[in-house]
């Protein structure tokens, strides 16, 4: 789906909400911070959605390129995009250490931005990304992923995602705080998750499924880690 020339009421996607991922100290110790993302978890998405050589794969919002490196090892072509720059630096450096420079193609896009210019994807996946964006623009951003991917193609969403009852959002947040919050220098602090409460985007899961549906997503697995995150499998519906 192409919007151009963007019009003036356009998201500006590349102006950072909550935390700052273009900050050197936030990327330098983002690995370390992001449970979530360790070379193991990463590589065993790649096995479970069968990534395979000759796939084309794109990761939006790739961050440090922990899952695009996971990827690209099974000899896919993989695009790793990121409003970011020192993220990419970042992803770049590690891409290259481990003699992947050529199989991975960085791009400083984002999701309302990024042109994807090649084959039709195989495979999107964004992870811990997309709650950086408000509800109306995720509709816009899972339009142009439906419109980046093959017929049939698989579309993974991992992400914080609400699932408790609304009447109770104080009790799951601040368990969710209590829970995953670590002291400084150990991983994201109490303060980072206020900043990603207050600051962010993270969703209902009943609007975010709604949503997958009305932009052209068949939802095949959910997996619900917990009450704030869950982790969606999607197929491209072949009509759209
Ligand atoms: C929490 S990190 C997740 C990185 C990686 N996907 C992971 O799972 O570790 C969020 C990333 O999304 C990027 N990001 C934020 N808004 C974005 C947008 N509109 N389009 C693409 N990336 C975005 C940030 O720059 C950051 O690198």
């Amino acid at each position: 789906m192409k919007i151009s020339p963007n019009p003036s009421w356009f998201y500006n996607e590349f102006r950072q909400v909550g935390t700052d991922f273009t900050d050197p100290t936030v990327v330098a110790t983002y690995d370390r911070n992001q449970h979530s993302s360790t070379v193991e978890a990463e590589q065993a998405l790649v096995e479970q959605l069968g990534i395979t050589a000759g796939n084309t794969v794109i990761d939006l919002g790739c961050g440090t390129g922990t899952f695009a490196i996971q990827a690209a090892l099974t000899g896919a072509r993989v695009h790793a995009v990121d409003v970011s720059q020192p993220m990419l630096a970042y992803a770049r450096q590690k891409a290259a250490a481990a003699g992947l420079s050529d199989r991975i193609q960085f791009h400083h896009q984002g999701f309302l931005s990024y042109n994807h210019n090649a084959t039709p994807a195989d495979f999107i996946v964004t992870q811990a990304a997309l709650h950086h964006l408000p509800d109306f623009w995720k509709m816009v951003a899972l339009l142009r992923i439906a419109a980046m991917l093959r017929p049939d193609g698989v579309f993974y969403l991992w992400d914080t995602v609400f699932s408790f009852p609304p009447s109770e959002f104080q009790a799951h947040i601040q368990t969710w705080m209590a829970r995953a919050a670590k002291p400084m220098g150990g991983g994201w602090t109490v303060t980072d998750f206020e900043t990603h409460v207050r600051d962010e985007y993270t969703t209902f899961g009943w609007i975010l499924e709604r949503m997958l549906e009305e932009t052209g997503f068949v939802i095949e697995t959910v997996e619900r880690a917990s009450s704030v995150i869950t982790a969606y499998t999607c197929r491209k519906k072949c009509s759209s």
